[in-house]
């Protein structure tokens, strides 16, 4: 049969004819992960494509995705040595680190160090959620302002501010107003940090388009001093973080870091240098996923004003005017879960995970995979796939709801957005706190409108998470200014 027949002869997997030098990178296209779709049809779920001098094998649908990152977690939990992943926190990243015994523990250092302030016990969850809170209420006061007089305003980039001061007061115990300057321009370049990481970026496998002028050597020049300047940041909050350090009080996540990692007795490798490595992925990947979610939320209110409407009904029959809605309120408000399920779902905003390798040998849909192979995983696919999601192309959230109204937990496990098995996003639980507690408050306060000359457009740029193109709304006050309590 077929699969011991590759697994004989170890052959090449199925996939597109590779052309000499690119491969099959220029037919990659401005959305790669619906091009590794269309190649699924013809190939099956497991294929493989030669991008430059790297062949690349890509994952398609629930099955194939499951089997390798639940099923064969171990083997599939590597990263690639790409020199983009090696630029990152001065190479002490534990998200672009391949799979070790030390990375084990790096990621066991980040995962309890965000369980420890946020969901440890009563009393953390509070602090978290309050800091929300407080962001969000004043993200309304200033989108109010920025719609003054009926204007239309670009709501990205205050989106990002505030995604950025939550995560940045839980690692420095410090908030950032959106006016600072310089906070917000280092913010803007970090932006782009996407653009390189992403599936399907070219610097990575063409090392020869380093050698002479062109965009992708602009493009990766760029990202280089964005990691720099974005390393130096949280390295100078670190540093002054050490010079302050009591350890008897834990003020913040980088004290419970450098805690851990630069006064530990650990013989497990890490060095003083992983600290500031754990400050900067935390606060990378909290920035730009949480930030561009809201954007998508806002774009679907603003384009679907009858499913605005509706949940502008649900959260005044649930919560009333005269206090903020809370996590509390969260199973009374399925429709708005199920809203921000149908938004992930729908929009995939992460197509494609970070790239992962193959950590030894290992079989997939009888296919045989070698070690140290790069592998893409395509969630898109998983999302939009046809026999499991009726009209996957429609933006439906009463697709979550049972006929109580309830949301229907089989169906939102089967989105795929925060990955899977040893890889899976350590900030999941956080995201989806966030991502509810904005949404509620910016809904329950405010109304948002389209420009009526601007037809809103789905359409958005590819990177590791896929952004709307500028767009302009104006935002409404529903009633009177709700103070926090
Ligand atoms: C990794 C999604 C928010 C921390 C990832 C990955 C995805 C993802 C797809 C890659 C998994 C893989 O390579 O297989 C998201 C989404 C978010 C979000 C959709 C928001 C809606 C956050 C937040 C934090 C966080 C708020 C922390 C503050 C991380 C870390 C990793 C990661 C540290 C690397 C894990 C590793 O390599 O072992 N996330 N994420 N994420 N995420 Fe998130």
């Amino acid at each position: 049969c077929l699969w011991v027949r590759n697994l004989r002869l170890k052959r090449r997997l199925p996939g597109p004819y590779a052309w000499p030098v690119v491969g099959n990178a220029m037919q990659l296209g401005q959305m790669p992960h619906i091009t590794f779709a269309k190649l699924a049809k013809k190939y099956g779920n497991v294929y493989q494509i030669r991008l430059g001098c790297s062949d690349v094998v890509v994952l398609n649908g629930d099955k194939a995705i499951r089997q390798a990152l639940v099923q064969h977690s171990t083997e599939f939990a590597g990263r690639p040595n790409f020199v983009s992943f090696q630029t990152v926190s001065g190479g002490k990243s534990m998200t672009f680190t391949n799979y070790s015994k030390q990375w084990k523990m790096h990621r066991k250092i980040a995962q309890s160090t965000i369980r420890a302030f946020s969901s440890a016990n009563s009393q953390t969850k509070k602090a978290f959620e309050q800091q929300i809170v407080a962001e969000a209420t004043e993200l309304v006061e200033i989108f109010l302002k920025l719609s003054a007089q009926g204007q239309y305003f670009n709501p990205a980039h205050e989106l990002t501010v505030a995604a950025a001061n939550v995560i940045c007061a839980l690692c420095f115990g410090k908030r950032y107003g959106h006016d600072e300057v310089e906070f917000r321009a280092m913010l803007q370049r970090v932006d782009e940090f996407g653009q390189t990481i992403g599936a399907g970026s070219l610097v990575d496998v063409m090392p020869w388009l380093q050698s002479f002028p062109n965009p992708v050597r602009s493009v990766f020049k760029n990202f280089k001093s964005l990691n720099k300047e974005f390393f130096g940041f949280v390295q100078s909050k670190v540093e002054e973080h050490r010079k302050t350090f009591d350890p008897e009080v834990t003020r913040d996540m980088s004290d419970a870091i450098i805690g851990v990692i630069d006064k530990a007795d650990n013989d497990n490798g890490l060095t003083k240098g992983h600290t500031e490595g754990t400050v900067s992925d935390l606060i990378g990947a909290g920035l730009d996923t949480v930030s561009t979610a809201l954007h998508w939320i806002i774009l679907l209110l603003a384009k679907y004003p009858e499913l605005q409407t509706k949940l502008h009904m649900l959260i005044d029959k649930v919560v009333g005017r005269n206090r903020l809605p809370s996590v509390e309120d969260r199973s009374c408000l399925a429709y708005l879960d199920a809203f921000i399920y149908e938004t992930m779902r729908f929009t995939s905003f992460v197509p494609v995970t970070i790239p992962h390798s193959t950590t030894s040998d290992v079989i997939i849909e009888g296919l045989h995979i070698p070690k140290d192979m790069v592998v893409f995983i395509n969630q898109w696919s998983i999302n939009h796939d046809p026999l499991k999601w009726k009209d996957p192309h429609i933006f439906d959230p009463s697709r979550f709801l049972d006929e109580n109204g309830s949301l229907d937990k089989d169906l939102t496990n089967n989105v795929m957005i925060f990955s899977a098995g040893k890889r899976r996003c350590i900030g999941d639980q956080i995201a989806k706190v966030e991502i509810f507690l904005f949404f509620a408050i910016l809904l329950h306060q405010c109304s948002f409108e389209k420009c009526p000359d601007e037809d809103l457009s789905l359409n958005c740029s590819y990177g590791l998470t896929l952004k709307p193109l500028d767009y302009k709304i104006t935002a409404k006050l529903r009633g009177e200014l709700t103070k926090v309590q």
